[in-house]
């Protein structure tokens, strides 16, 4: 079931120029939404951006009715989500998308950018289980890689930069824990990075979820603007995905 429904900025926090986010509360209960789906994001009040965009569920409050976005500004679109404050409302259709499938007993949880927006539900649904994966995020430097105290309470966190500034200097697949025996990878992040971890899990046989971030319209399954080219044909990354199984991807990914 999918909703269409105005929330509240209840909280709003930036960590520097790039990222930011939004914290929104509806009056009512919320459905349940599982890690990796998305919404699509109305942008009110802006003649060049027509279409909404589609931003990854970060958190999710049952208890205050609350979801979190964590938003990189690009483009129009984000710039304009940037100026809400507390008290504005933003307009949700949610949730989309297929999510994770929650499998491993070891997970290893790998993001970058935006990318590591949809894992913190992601961690926090693991530890609902009883389980508490490694989390790998990685950045150019300390400071892109947003929201990363708020992973702390849900796994064993790790860092790479590319500077150094943060954690081990390099690629998350450098990371000197990155091949320590997980039986389940879910990655989400630029594709270079995500093609360099399905490649690992792939080569090692270890089952290897990823989170696509293909430009879309409609978000439903109607304009196929957002279809990916996967080893059986072509699927609709906002319907079939975001989340799909490295197996099926394999062109793709070795591309
Ligand atoms: C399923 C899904 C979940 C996403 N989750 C998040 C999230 O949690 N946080 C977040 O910050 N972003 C997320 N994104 C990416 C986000 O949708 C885009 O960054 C956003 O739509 C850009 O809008 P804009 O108007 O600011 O940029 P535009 O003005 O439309 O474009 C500015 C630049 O951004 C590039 N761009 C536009 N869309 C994308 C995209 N989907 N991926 C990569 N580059 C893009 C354009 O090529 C252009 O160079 C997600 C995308 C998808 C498909
Ligand atoms: S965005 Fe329209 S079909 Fe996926």
């Amino acid at each position: 079931m999918k909703y269409i429904t105005d929330f509240t900025v209840v909280g709003r926090e930036a960590w520097g120029e790039t990222y930011f986010s939004l914290t929104l509360q509806h009056p009512q209960t919320l459905p349940p939404v599982a890690a990796g789906q998305f919404a699509e994001v109305e942008v009110q009040d802006c003649r060049e951006v027509t279409l909404r965009r589609p931003i990854s569920i970060h958190d999710v409050d049952t208890v205050r009715n609350t979801l979190s976005l964590l938003v990189q500004i690009v483009g129009k679109g984000t710039r304009k989500l940037a100026t809400l404050r507390e008290g504005d409302k933003l307009n949700l259709v949610y949730p989309l998308g297929r999510g994770f499938a929650l499998r491993g007993e070891r997970p290893l949880l790998v993001g970058g950018g935006a990318g590591v927006a949809p894992l913190l539900h992601l961690a926090k649904c693991y530890c609902a289980r009883g389980i508490r994966p490694t989390i790998l995020l990685g950045g150019r430097s300390a400071d892109l890689i947003p929201a990363r105290e708020r992973f702390a309470p849900y796994g064993t966190l790790l860092y790479t930069t590319d500077d150094g500034s943060l954690g081990e200097r390099g690629l998350v697949t450098q990371h000197s824990h990155f091949d320590d025996g997980y039986d389940h990878i879910c990655t989400c992040g630029p594709t270079p990075m995500m093609r360099a971890v399905a490649r690992h899990a792939l080569q090692q046989g270890i089952s290897c979820e990823l989170s696509l971030e293909n430009m879309m319209a409609c978000g439903i399954g109607a304009c196929l603007c957002c279809v990916v080219k996967s080893d059986d044909g072509h699927r609709c990354v906002c319907k079939e995905g975001p989340v799909f199984d490295a197996t099926g991807l394999s062109q793709w990914i070795n591309q």
